[in-house]
């Protein structure tokens, strides 16, 4: 069988499953699985900290020059190091979750994050999930999947996350905070979010997981046939 690796990227809205399907697809290729959001949110994280005004765009992009952020992969999962420390946890709390999307929309940021994204994705052989990955970071992906949900189906899931975590939080809280992420993400004059035009558009409402990943497993194998590869 030719080794040949392929590229590819995952884009959606906000909890449409993203990073999920993207784990193990990446898992059963053997692929790096790269969550592009992370970067954004251990940024958004660094600028809380450090007190810096997330709408001065200048400001955030001279934190972003002087800021190292890794994903490591380990047995245990993909950890986020921002400056050398773990903060795999914190980039979840809901202070970055509500104020990513402010970080984000940053031109200047954007185009230094996606130089970064695009060398960790140099041998391809990746799986990238975000907003604007089939867009702007691969425009060559060989497979590009752009999933879809209603709201009320990934708030239904997030909160169901967070009962699992133990996080006490509200469906309509939720929902909000999505659709409100949503609305900036696809407003954004940067790279906003939108589906590439060579995208396949999944409704992942009716389906589990699995059969998502399977879906996405079937395009890879196409595009290999395809290709030749
Ligand atoms: O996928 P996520 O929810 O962890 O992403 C957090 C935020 O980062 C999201 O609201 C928009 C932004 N983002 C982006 O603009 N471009 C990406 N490639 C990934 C995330």
């Amino acid at each position: 069988m030719n080794e040949k690796k392929i590229a590819i990227a995952i884009d959606g809205p906000a909890a449409a499953g993203k990073s999920t399907v993207a784990k193990i697809v990446a898992e059963k290729l053997s692929y790096i699985y790269i969550d592009t959001g992370a970067m954004y949110r251990a940024l958004t994280l660094k600028a809380l900290n450090e007190n810096i005004e997330l709408d001065n765009e200048s400001a955030v992009f001279h934190l972003l020059l002087h800021t190292e952020i890794q994903l490591r992969q380990t047995n245990e999962g993909q950890i986020v190091l921002l400056d050398g420390t773990d903060v795999t946890k914190e980039i979840r709390f809901q202070d970055v979750t509500t104020k990513v999307s402010y970080v984000a929309k940053h031109a200047s940021v954007r185009t230094e994050m996606v130089k970064r994204q695009q060398d960790l994705a140099i041998n391809r052989g990746v799986v990238m999930d975000g907003r604007d990955i089939g867009t702007h970071v691969l425009p060559d992906a060989e497979v590009k999947i752009f999933l879809v949900a209603s709201v009320e189906e990934r708030a239904k899931r997030r909160y169901e996350e967070n009962v699992k975590k133990g996080i006490a939080s509200s469906m309509e809280v939720l929902r909000k905070e999505i659709e409100e992420r949503d609305r900036i993400d696809s407003s954004r004059e940067a790279s906003p979010l939108i589906k590439a035009r060579d995208a396949i558009e999944v409704d992942t409402t009716s389906l589990t997981i699995t059969q998502v990943a399977e879906l996405i497993l079937q395009e890879v194998n196409i595009s290999r046939l395809n290709n030749n590869i």
